[in-house]
């Protein structure tokens, strides 16, 4: 309209030398009558003002109304100043009457510069006016994602979540140091006057976070085919290997990179550079729907979880297997915390919470997502036993939340990530599509003094991520020894499970030898094969104190076991 009615200006102003080119103030503010010949230029204000100003009447001839009492009591008039026209209009409370029809009014952002809660809630926008959202304690009200108003608006199933969307942190360590001076790290819902667990204040020029304590962290990336080893900081490769089939996931533990092919677990050992098989699901019929999925390192008891198509499965390193969970293709991602004890595994939109030995508790499912319009969709699952956090991307929303599903808030609504790696105050993740060197960093709370970093993108030359696993002891917090009754050896099978921390009894047992009399045994199996241990194209002369014959002894058990401690050990330092 504002440029026909400018071209309109143009046109009329050629034949016109005489009469103004245009109107000053722009076509919004100005109108031409619709039939006159003469350029002119109208204030918009006389039309339906109820004094003829074009010489057909234009300007007020479709004029229902000049003023509010023209029209019934408590009923408006309202003018369209565009199409020269005016109606008696009776609008619900909480809309407008604009573009010729009743809109609904957005009082939340309507002004920015006011407050409509007045500091006490979260303004959510409804069809008769607004509403203000209490926010739970050390939360702030604010909403400026227009994607998760639009899910919010429908969601019902949780009004206490629902709540938490609505609610962004409350930076308690800007507001008023809550630390007598000191350093404060802001926490979603809460703060700490100290950095988490294994991590140590840093402070330099540029930042002021908490840096996690021992050695230089690396990155281990793999492009489906290949895995390459990083410094992290300095994004400088050290190591680099094949793989004998397509690589899909990665983790690690302690000095170890532990990845899956479809039907294999390796873990490679970063000081020696050597590969080792842990389990080969075959053709075994008992894992024929067995394609892997997802593996996550229990770097507690030097065990893996296996989450296949129809079962999670824990291996441990002699490639002994206990299936834990059956799932028809349900669960679609896992992560496991040993130190907490707990096990987290996605399906559809919520998140579940067992025991290491897949036993649950009644209040399993501890999270559920806003509704997915689309097809089920990637679901990505880490944790941080540090700051005893999980984050979940369910279409791709990237969510964060504490082991029992509180404090959650969404971190961002456009999370198009297949892997997601907590490490200091960053969020490494990978690109569903990996078509570049690229990994994303993502700021997270709890690890840094002042605001968190914002999104970034950081580079590894010569990958195309798929999955990333760092490496870095920090990441691998363990339980005094004390507390974890499994050390002990109280079962009599080799399968004893910590309880999470300050359960009773401190552990379950696998039950085949009998330990409690309502259990059902897990099934077991053997995974590992009797040769291949290492393989051939590994040099020998690399395996740094590993002249322990570790390749004619692996079928039996008992013995084996020693050595491949010693061996894994080895591989801790
Ligand atoms: C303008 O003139 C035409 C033809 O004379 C007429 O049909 C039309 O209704 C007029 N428009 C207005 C707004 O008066
Ligand atoms: C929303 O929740 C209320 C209870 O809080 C319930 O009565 C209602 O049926 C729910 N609506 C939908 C669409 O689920
Ligand atoms: C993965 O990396 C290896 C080694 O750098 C390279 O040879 C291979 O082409 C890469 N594969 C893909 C799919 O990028
Ligand atoms: C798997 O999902 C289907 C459909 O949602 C459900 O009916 C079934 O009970 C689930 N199975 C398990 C083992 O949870």
């Amino acid at each position: 309209m504002k440029y026909l009615l400018l071209a309109l200006c143009f046109a009329l102003a050629r034949g016109q030398s005489a009469q103004p080119k245009y109107c000053i103030g722009g076509a919004e503010n100005f109108f031409q009558c619709a039939n006159e010949t003469t350029f002119r230029c109208l204030n918009r204000r006389l039309i339906c003002n109820g004094e003829q100003d074009c010489s057909d009447n234009w300007d007020e001839a479709n004029c229902a109304c000049v003023r509010n009492r023209d029209c019934p009591r408590g009923v408006k008039c309202q003018k369209d100043r565009r199409s020269a026209t005016s109606v008696c209009v009776n609008c619900a409370p909480g809309q407008r009457f604009r573009n010729s029809q009743c809109e609904d009014i957005d009082e939340c952002t309507e002004n920015p510069e006011v407050d409509v809660c007045a500091g006490k809630g979260a303004c959510v926008d409804r069809a008769n006016g607004f509403e203000c959202v209490a926010c739970p304690k050390g939360y702030g009200a604010s909403l400026r994602d227009p994607r998760l108003f639009t899910a919010n608006a429908v969601y019902n199933e949780s009004e206490t979540f629902r709540k938490l969307l609505l609610c962004a942190d409350y930076d308690e360590c800007e507001e008023h140091n809550p630390c007598s001076g000191g350093a404060c790290f802001n926490r979603v819902g809460s703060y700490s006057c100290e950095c988490p667990l294994n991590h140590e204040r840093r402070l330099d020029i540029r930042e002021d976070v908490c840096q996690a304590i021992g050695e230089q962290p690396l990155v281990a990336i793999d492009n489906g085919t290949s895995i390459h080893i990083f410094e992290l900081r300095s994004a400088t490769q050290t190591q680099e290997f094949e793989c004998t089939d397509q690589i899909v996931d990665l983790s690690a533990d302690n000095g170890l990179v532990i990845f899956a092919t479809r039907r294999q677990v390796w873990e490679y050992r970063i000081a020696v550079g050597a590969k080792l098989i842990l389990a080969d699901f075959g053709n075994d019929e008992d894992f024929s729907n067995g394609d892997i999925r997802k593996i996550s390192a229990d770097w507690e008891n030097h065990r893996v979880y296996v989450l296949t198509g129809d079962s999670v499965s824990v291996i441990d390193i002699v490639g002994r297997a206990v299936k834990i969970i059956e799932h028809r293709g349900n669960i679609s991602s896992i992560a496991v915390d040993p130190l907490a004890g707990y096990l987290f595994h996605s399906e559809f939109g919520r998140v579940r919470r067992s025991h290491l030995d897949g036993s649950i508790e009644s209040t399993n499912i501890i999270f559920t997502a806003l509704p997915a319009d689309d097809l089920p969709d990637i679901e990505v699952l880490a944790v941080d036993p540090n700051l005893k956090y999980v984050y979940y991307i369910h279409n791709r929303v990237l969510y964060s939340f504490d082991y029992d599903g509180q404090r959650a808030v969404i971190m961002t609504g456009s999370a198009d990530y297949t892997r997601l790696e907590p490490f200091e105050d960053l969020l490494y993740a990978t690109y569903r599509v990996a078509n570049s060197d690229s990994i994303v960093t993502i700021g997270r709370t709890g690890y840094s003094v002042g605001a968190q970093r914002e999104s970034t993108v950081q580079s590894f030359k010569g990958t195309s991520p798929k999955s990333i696993a760092i490496i870095q002891s920090a990441k691998f917090p363990t339980r005094p020894e004390p507390m974890n009754s499994c050390l002990r050896k109280p079962c009599s099978s080799d399968w004893c499970f910590p309880s999470p921390l300050s359960r009773s009894p401190s552990h379950l047992c696998d039950c085949a030898a009998g330990e409690r009399s309502n259990c059902l045994p897990l099934k077991t199996f053997r995974l590992r094969p009797a040769s291949n241990d290492i393989l051939p194209n590994e040099e020998k002369s690399a395996v740094r104190g590993a002249s322990v014959p570790i390749t004619a002894e692996m079928t039996k058990v008992g013995f084996i076991i020693p050595i491949v401690l010693v061996f894994l050990n080895s591989g801790l330092d």
